[in-house]
């Protein structure tokens, strides 16, 4: 029934919903998106009970048909006019249909495109701490996959649940009314069947749902042992990898091979519960014929109208299913929706620092971690201009005063002020854009050359793209490109290496012309030659504004004003190199003793 492919099959536990209050508000919730259109939407709602109406006046015409050809006509002479009348039924119904369909459709698709937006500008300005605990793919399921589920329950399940629900009642009332003893007979047996067929496709959607978990599992396999399969063929376990699949496809067999034996008795059960009915309702209504209480027309329509409302009680089961997933779904995108942002869209008031920093007391964890203090009272300041080398051990929490400095985690403990003030304070846009970055890890987005530099400039022109390039030394082997700054990068392009995405990550910077620099291992991935040009470029990208350098190679500190040693959260040693090569037993003397003479 789902038109996407997905939303498939049985529930899982965690999938079922009760319907009640809270769960259909929140589906309620999800409909203030389809508020813009519902004008059209209403439209579709009359279209889609006209032709259900209409649809149902089909069996009644049909069997007439049967009447008038007996000879014992109810509301016509001739069989043409009745044949007219069914063609003009078919005629206007497939009209209501048409614009139900279109006009739903245009609906879901709109108000989908309208919540993928919100959810999406929603999560683009949620704060780190948000994406430190979730996954991306799961972000990512919620735009594609819940917001498709929604879809087809705007599209197509609200729409079917109505549709059934009409078919259902008016379908009861047009038989009793046509042959009450009759009916009366047939809701004596069918409701029986339908609720043994209804237990019974319990169980064995149970068990198919473990054949299912089972291939699951198997994919995971497959998934795994492709995404990092140059670590399978360092290792050469391609052997160990196809056991484990074959072992695990052995087990998925042995559940879907139990399930189908259930299966099969559930499809002959049904089978012959299903005709037994029929040939049941048929015996009986076949009396009532030769007893003259209905006519053959009569009988024949009864069993049409029997069948439209067969349909709907199977269909309602699939709806109700798609009802609960639905609900799952809108309580994951409001989930979202919910979020507190660290900010908004919205105009940021210019600001241009100097780059005086102040870290003042400074105790920090990360939010999903709280255990851990990473920085612990940590203080110091920084004057406009000035450089400084971060050094320290791996984890010491380098990146983390970085991170903090950039407003990527709120601060509990302690204050950070630029300029001399607390930077909460200022707009958070505009506070950023003061701030440019080389990062430990520099990605790309897929996209050209250009597009990566002029990511630190939208709107820059060619000439300062180029210019930037330049200055980070990276014009060289741009233009040695046969497509030169057009070269597409990222994913689908070409593969750039580490030190050649620092200088486009450098260029990226120089173009921003920030008041406070950041480099974080900005030159760990270059070569020694490469080094130095690139440190060249930095230089004169340092000149006049405060800059942060990070480094494990003290070549690249050594010209900083001054070094800060940060060990365990903290400050251990701060001077010139020339002031920290003075201190007996340092830590920065050993650090360069060890790097020196190895
Ligand atoms: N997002 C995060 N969530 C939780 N803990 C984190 C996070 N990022 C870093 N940490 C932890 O904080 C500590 C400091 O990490 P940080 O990245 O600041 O170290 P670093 O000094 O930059 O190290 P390196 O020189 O290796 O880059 C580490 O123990 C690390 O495990
Ligand atoms: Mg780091």
């Amino acid at each position: 029934m789902a038109k996407h492919g997905k939303g498939r099959g049985p529930l899982k536990e965690e999938e079922k919903r009760a319907f009640n209050k809270t769960n259909l508000r929140q589906l309620l919730g999800i409909f203030k998106f389809m508020m813009p259109y519902r004008k059209l939407f209403f439209l579709g709602l009359i279209s889609l009970a006209l032709s259900s109406f209409t649809i149902l006046s089909f069996p009644r015409l049909s069997g007439e048909l049967l009447d008038v050809a007996s000879g014992q006509p109810k509301y016509f002479k001739t069989i043409n006019e009745v044949a007219l009348v069914l063609i003009a039924v078919l005629f206007v119904q497939g009209i209501f249909s048409f614009i139900r369909v279109y006009t739903f459709s245009i609906v879901s698709e709109k108000g989908m495109a309208d919540i993928r937006k919100s959810v999406y500008q929603k999560i683009i300005w949620l704060p780190m701490s948000f994406f430190d605990s979730r996954r991306v793919g799961e972000l990512m399921s919620r735009i594609t996959a819940d917001v498709g589920t929604l879809q087809d329950t705007f599209s197509f399940t609200l729409a079917e649940l109505l549709r059934q629900f009409l078919t259902l009642i008016f379908g009861i009332g047009i038989i009793f009314y046509l042959a009450p003893t009759l009916t009366g007979f047939m809701l004596l047996t069918f409701p029986v069947l339908v609720i043994a067929a209804l237990i019974f496709g319990k169980y064995i959607r149970k068990l198919s749902r473990k054949a299912q978990d089972k291939l699951a599992e198997a994919n995971v396999i497959v998934e795994e042992s492709l995404q990092s399969i140059s670590v399978v063929k360092a290792f050469t376990n391609e052997l160990f990898e196809t056991n484990r699949y074959s072992n695990a496809l052995k087990e998925m067999v042995n559940v879907a091979v139990q399930s189908s034996r259930y299966r099969g008795l559930f499809v002959s059960f049904i089978i012959f519960a299903l005709f037994g009915g029929i040939v049941a309702v048929g015996w009986y209504g076949a009396r009532l014929v030769l007893a003259n209480e209905i006519t053959v027309g009569e009988l024949f329509s009864f069993v049409l109208y029997t069948s439209f409302i067969g349909f709907s009680i199977a269909g309602l089961g699939d709806i109700y299913t798609q009802l609960q997933r639905s609900i799952g779904a809108s309580e994951r995108v409001l989930e979202i929706l919910q979020e507190k942002s660290e900010a908004s869209a919205g105009n940021a008031p210019p600001l241009k620092l100097h780059g005086n920093i102040e870290f003042d007391s400074v105790t920090f964890s990360y939010p999903s971690r709280n255990d851990f203090i990473v920085l612990n009272d940590l203080n110091f300041s920084i004057h406009a201009g000035e450089k400084v080398a971060l050094v320290g051990q791996s984890g010491a929490g380098k990146s983390t005063i970085i991170s903090l400095l950039m407003r990527l985690y709120p601060l509990e403990h302690g204050k950070i002020k630029v300029d001399g003030q607390d930077i909460n304070k200022h707009n958070l846009t505009s506070y950023r854009q003061n701030l440019g970055i080389v990062p430990q890890e520099v990605i790309l987005f897929g996209g050209t050359i250009e597009e990566n530099i002029a990511y630190g400039k939208p709107g820059a022109t060619f000439e300062e793209i180029r210019d930037s390039a330049r200055k980070a030394n990276a014009l060289q082997f741009i233009e040695s490109f046969p497509e030169g700054f057009k070269t597409v990068v990222g994913e689908r392009g070409v593969k750039l290496s580490g030190g050649q995405r620092q200088r486009i990550a450098i260029a990226r910077a120089i173009l921003k012309d920030p008041a406070i620099l950041i480099l974080d291992e900005a030159t760990s991935s270059l070569d020694a030659e490469s080094e130095f040009l690139v440190q060249q470029a930095l230089e004169k990208l340092m000149h006049g504004r405060t800059s942060i350098i990070i480094a494990h190679r003290l070549s690249t500190i050594k010209k900083a004003d001054r070094i800060f040693v940060i060990k365990e959260g903290g400050l251990a040693e701060m001077g010139s190199h020339e002031e920290l090569t003075q201190v007996n037993d340092g830590i920065y003397k050993n650090l360069l003793h060890l790097q020196l003479h190895g």
